[in-house]
């Protein structure tokens, strides 16, 4: 059934009636901000609850991913602690502790003060109202009256809906990145991706392989390490956790966890390793090998805009569909600090659709995106140093207060820790200088 909404056109010319796609921590903060600024919004969110990645989904569905029909929508794991301090990761609207039942307030606190956070956040200003729960957007359609199009559907029904603009927070991480090992199909034993992952338990006493050591990989490791008969990781050395690299060594200081090469094929229950050895005898193969950027509700080649190798480009600021400026895609980037900056994202955009702020022409906006091609620029959008400027350039747009210079050396600290010791960084405190 469709319906027409008759929306809220007698508003003054600069508020506008928004859609926002998705109640995570970027959705929830889009929300608040574009409240905010005077406009009318609606958040569709096909689970539930708020919070995305942090609210937990118990997953009894196969093992084996080759025999899903579907896949959890979070990978949030039982043991999960943050990975950055808490008191980096928070909005800066809502300087609230991340806090657990009956413990202390952690630097690195588990997963579900992080979902408490963002409950609250959702509760105290008053976002809950404007969600719309168990609501999945199917299609998003730019029309020639410069507003937008939205099919969603519910257990129900499927209904149409009209926006001046749309807010894009539906995150990246629910489409597993499948790695290019010839064979790997073929493999005998249990096959899965760290999003089916959530406690070590079924894999005691198996001999397990890990690939890809990103931080699903290094937490996955180590606690599977704890109950295996033995674990194999086989990673590339770039990124982040360079700690114990060599082929041989253990990893993180668990006795069960060992570095092997890198594995170029598979043929059943052999592993073919790139050094020319053949492992055999693993039970089961978990794959850290991460996501893959996923937008199936927008036709992303009418919007000007390509995705290729997680890049997803030509976007103003990696933020404005350049095309069609009341689109926007909050958080594409990857190795950043998430939430302040969908802060700051937010803001901006708000701001932009209600006039205080207006951006450049289209060539202007064209010329200055640069990057948009990923064999130029693989990493264009793993920002790290690169997010520090990004987000004080942010701030400055919208008049708000930069992050305070304290803020940022902690970072480092962390990684250090981090690369010193995977396993038990994260029992550390580390403050703001
Ligand atoms: C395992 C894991 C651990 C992490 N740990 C940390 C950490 O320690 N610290 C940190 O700062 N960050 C961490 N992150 C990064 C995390 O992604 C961000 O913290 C943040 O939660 C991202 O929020 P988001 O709203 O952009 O996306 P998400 O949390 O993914 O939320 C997207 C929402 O959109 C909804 N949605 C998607 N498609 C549709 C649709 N078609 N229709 C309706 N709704 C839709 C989803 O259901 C979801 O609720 C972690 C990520 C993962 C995967
Ligand atoms: N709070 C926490 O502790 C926690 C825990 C889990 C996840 N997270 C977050 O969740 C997000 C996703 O993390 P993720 O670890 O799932 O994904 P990720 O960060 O994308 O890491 C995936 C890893 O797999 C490697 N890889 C891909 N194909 C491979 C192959 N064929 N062989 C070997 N290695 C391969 C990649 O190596 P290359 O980089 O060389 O391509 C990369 O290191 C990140 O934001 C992360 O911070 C946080």
């Amino acid at each position: 059934m469709y319906q027409v909404y008759q929306g809220c056109r007698d508003m003054s010319e600069n508020n506008k009636n928004v859609a926002v796609i998705g109640a995570g921590a970027s959705g929830l903060i889009a929300a608040r901000e574009l409240l905010a600024e005077g406009h009318q919004v609606t958040v569709f969110e096909q689970r539930e609850g708020v919070g995305g990645v942090w609210r937990y989904e118990q997953w009894d569905g196969p093992m084996d991913i080759r025999t899903c029909s579907s896949l959890p929508l979070s990978p949030m794991y039982q043991s999960l602690r943050t990975n950055i301090p808490a008191w980096m990761m928070g909005f800066r609207v809502y300087q609230q502790d991340f806090t657990e039942p009956g413990k202390p307030v952690r630097c690195f606190p588990a997963y579900q003060a992080v979902q408490d956070y963002l409950q609250r956040f959702s509760d105290d200003f008053q976002l809950n109202e404007r969600i719309r729960f168990g609501c999945k957007v199917d299609q998003i359609t730019p029309l020639e009256s410069d507003r937008w199009k939205i099919k969603v559907s519910t257990e129900q029904k499927t209904e149409t809906f009209f926006y001046d603009a749309v807010v894009i927070c539906s995150g990246h991480f629910s489409k597993p990145h499948w790695p290019d090992i010839p064979g790997l199909k073929t493999f005998e034993g249990t096959l899965l991706h760290s999003i089916q992952y959530r406690s070590p338990e079924p894999f005691a006493g198996q001999r397990v392989l890990v690939i890809g050591l990103g931080s699903s990989g290094e937490d996955i490791s180590l606690a599977v390490g704890d109950v295996a008969e033995q674990v194999y990781v086989a990673a590339r050395t770039k990124g982040m956790n360079r700690s114990e690299t060599a082929v041989g060594s253990r990893y993180g200081n668990n006795k069960n966890v060992i570095r092997i090469p890198l594995v170029t094929g598979c043929n059943g229950s052999q592993l073919l390793l790139e050094s020319g050895d053949v492992l055999e005898d693993v039970d089961s193969i978990i794959l850290c090998t991460g996501y893959e950027y996923d937008y199936p509700f927008l036709q992303l080649d009418r919007l000007g805009i390509t995705c290729r190798a997680n890049i997803l480009a030509p976007l103003y600021l990696d933020l404005f569909c350049i095309e069609y400026p009341s689109l926007s895609i909050l958080t594409v980037q990857r190795k950043v600090i998430p939430f302040p900056m969908a802060e700051f994202q937010a803001r901006y955009v708000a701001q932009v659709l209600s006039g205080k702020a207006t951006l450049p022409a289209r060539d202007e906006m064209l010329k200055r995106s640069g990057g948009s091609n990923p064999e130029l620029d693989p990493d264009a959008l793993c920002y790290k140093e690169k997010q520090i400027t990004y987000m004080s350039h942010l701030a400055r747009l919208t008049g708000s207060p930069e992050l305070p210079e304290s803020y940022w050396p902690a970072l480092d600290k962390v990684y250090d820790l981090r690369w010193k010791d995977p396993g038990g960084y994260r029992d550390t405190s580390v403050d703001a200088e």
